[in-house]
């Protein structure tokens, strides 16, 4: 299950991630918002991070102007590893170093395609272990 969320300005970039994940036969739960009317991204961007938190969804992905408040936010939540992502590169790192369990994009910084590429390398990537792992463990403690 991936949990997904957006202010107004990420709010286009969801729903084509949306129907991406849905073509792709993904689960998917869909944390708002539902319009391009302004709000405040903190309230969505912790519904979704809370969702990965407590094991309600497996990943995260987040959107908003630029992708940093999402990510700041969801970075609060404690075991929220989530990676903003500009890159097909960041998109595989974020999960082969990082085992990032959520991902933030930028809809006024990335195209849509870009991002849904990146999408499918992050969710395809897989995390490599060793020295990695004890270096999340160090961030965790
Ligand atoms: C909204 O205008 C914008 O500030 C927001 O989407 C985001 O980019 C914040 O980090």
């Amino acid at each position: 299950m991936i949990a997904l969320a957006s202010d107004h300005a990420g709010f286009e970039l969801k729903e084509a991630i949306k129907k991406h994940l849905l073509d792709n036969n993904y689960d998917i739960i869909d944390m708002g918002t539902n319009s391009k009317n302004s709000c405040d991204y903190p309230i969505f961007a912790k519904k979704a991070a809370h969702a990965v938190a407590t094991g309600q969804c497996e990943k995260g992905i987040v959107c908003c102007g630029t992708g940093i408040g999402v990510s700041i936010v969801a970075n609060k939540v404690k075991g929220i590893r989530c990676a903003l992502c500009t890159s097909e590169f960041t998109a595989e790192m974020a999960k082969r170093h990082n085992n990032a369990n959520m991902v933030a994009f930028g809809a006024r910084v990335s195209e849509t395609e870009d991002v849904l590429r990146m999408v499918d390398v992050w969710l395809n990537a897989q995390f490599e272990e060793g020295r990695h792992q004890r270096r999340i463990d160090m961030m965790e403690d």
